[in-house]
């Protein structure tokens, strides 16, 4: 069987920057399954020559010494491109002409990559419907859908009828970039294929969560898209609940597309909504100093570049644990980080007899940059009485393996072709995801609960955020990345 990646919106950003990028690096470690091509398609007529040498320069820029140009001349061979404009069926049909025509020596598998603007989903997904160029539940037509999906619950589930009037759930695959990162899949292995973690995995053992997702960029020129979206629909409902499930959820049955993705909506389902009037309290937001300045920023925007919201999980397992998540643009540094804070000994026999849990151990997951796992555990002061101290064991993957760590688009676009459902969000989980994130959306577009706080950048987000944490007990892990 030979594949075809169809791509959407080609003359886009995301298809010179990740994707093709993504592409080529298959295909140099020949990945890529045999008879693969690649289909550009967007309204701005080119040449396929032309659009070769165009991915040419951006893959080269991209990659800079990781660029090989005879492997390069080799991949480019098997691309292409049609021009169309997606709101046109006849253009639809016409790309479906060009398709059967490249496709006529074997049966192919077409892999549909939607990377346009969100509000061409619908007419694509239409028309590659009433062109027939899909088929129904069967396993050669997959569609891929680039995030937003949906900006709420009422567009996502809407979003969902639409696909799934042309595609069965099996033939959609809704892209989270997190999902793969290399230390986010190494979440399930590090909890489901060692002994030792699992057992304390619970409240018995775990006083609270912390995730974090803090980057030192500002929006720089995506007003457009940030004003409308602000931290909740830009990391929140997608990236933050991917990681929160994978760290929360229980333990599937297999590693299968669908046992995984039942247990991520399971624990979804177990998050307590928040009430209206518990917003002021769970949450917090804010905005960095000069962000109203920025390109295309409204004066008067009240968008949030930080936020941060408790969660708590109502199962057995985490019942009393909180699970706090935090993300902010203009934060101290680039750091996606998950910490588990563990409680204090029950009883202290050394010092005064007791101990608080800021000294207690933790496990910081360290996603990114120089992924890996720390260990903090107290020690003997060498030399001196009793005295203990926290001290860290480290894991680091570029120390321990050779191996370059790949784009998460490397791995998400070779699973979408080889039909690998596992590392893609599901109507359902996308749906729960919204259901949470919404309400909070609503009470923080429609009131000033809580108030919008102004940060300064370069720093853990607003100066309230200690005390908003310190209410509940317990302290920000504020460290930058703790491997280098
Ligand atoms: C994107 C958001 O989905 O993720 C961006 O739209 C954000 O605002 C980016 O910067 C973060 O991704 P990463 O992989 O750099 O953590």
């Amino acid at each position: 069987m030979n594949h075809t990646m169809i791509i959407f919106g080609a003359s886009g950003d995301l298809t010179s920057r990740k994707l093709i990028p993504a592409l080529y690096e298959l295909h140099r470690k020949q990945r890529l399954p045999a008879g693969t091509r690649i289909v550009g398609s967007s309204r701005t007529p080119f040449s396929h020559e032309a659009w070769r040498d165009r991915l040419a320069d951006s893959t080269a820029e991209h990659l800079g010494q990781r660029f090989d140009r005879s492997v390069w001349d080799d991949f480019a061979s098997s691309i292409y491109y049609h021009a169309g404009d997606v709101t046109q069926p006849d253009d639809v049909v016409s790309l479906g002409r060009f398709l059967d025509q490249l496709e006529s020596q074997a049966p192919t598998t077409r892999v549909y990559y939607l990377s346009t603007a969100p509000r061409f989903y619908e007419p694509v997904i239409v028309n590659l419907g009433q062109a027939g160029m899909t088929c129904e539940d069967c396993a050669e037509r997959r569609v891929v859908i680039e995030k937003p999906f949906g900006t709420d619950l009422a567009s996502a589930h809407q979003l969902n009828d639409i696909v799934h009037r042309v595609f069965a759930e099996s033939q959609i695959y809704r892209i989270d970039h997190y999902l793969g990162k290399e230390t986010v899949s190494n979440l399930l292995v590090l909890r489901f294929a060692n002994t030792i973690f699992e057992p304390i995995w619970n409240r018995n053992y775990v006083d609270h969560v912390q995730i974090t997702a803090a980057e030192e960029v500002t929006i720089g020129h995506r007003a457009g898209f940030y004003e409308t979206a602000g931290v909740l629909r830009d990391m929140f409902q997608n990236h933050l609940m991917q990681l929160f499930t994978l760290t929360a959820m229980e333990c599937p049955a297999r590693f299968h597309a669908d046992a995984v993705r039942d247990e991520k909506v399971k624990v979804l389902r177990c998050v307590r909504p928040l009430e209206q009037d518990q917003i002021d309290r769970w949450t917090l937001r804010g905005q960095y100093r000069g962000y109203r300045d920025e390109p295309g920023v409204r004066p008067e925007s009240r968008t949030a570049t930080f936020g941060a919201i408790t969660m708590h999980v109502d199962n057995w397992r985490w019942q009393g644990v909180p699970f706090y998540l935090r993300s902010g643009k203009a934060m101290s540094c680039r750091t996606t980080q998950i910490v588990i804070q563990f409680r204090p000994p029950p009883h202290m026999i050394f010092g005064n007899g007791t101990s608080d849990h800021h000294q207690a151990n933790r496990l910081v997951l360290q996603i990114q940059p120089a992924e890996g796992i720390q260990l903090h555990f107290q020690s003997k002061v060498p030399d001196a009485g009793m005295q203990q101290q926290l001290v860290e064991l480290d894991f680091n993957f570029r120390g321990r393996f050779a191996r370059e760590l790949p784009d998460a688009y490397q791995r998400l676009l070779l699973d979408a072709m080889l039909g690998d459902a596992s590392l893609f969000a599901r109507s359902d989980e996308v749906e729960a995801s919204w259901r949470l994130i919404d309400p909070i959306q609503t009470v923080w577009d429609t009131s000033d609960d809580p108030p919008l706080a102004t940060y300064e950048p370069g720093n853990w987000g607003p100066v309230d955020a200690t005390s908003w944490m310190q209410r509940q007990g317990r302290q920000w892990f504020d460290t930058c990345p703790v491997l280098t």
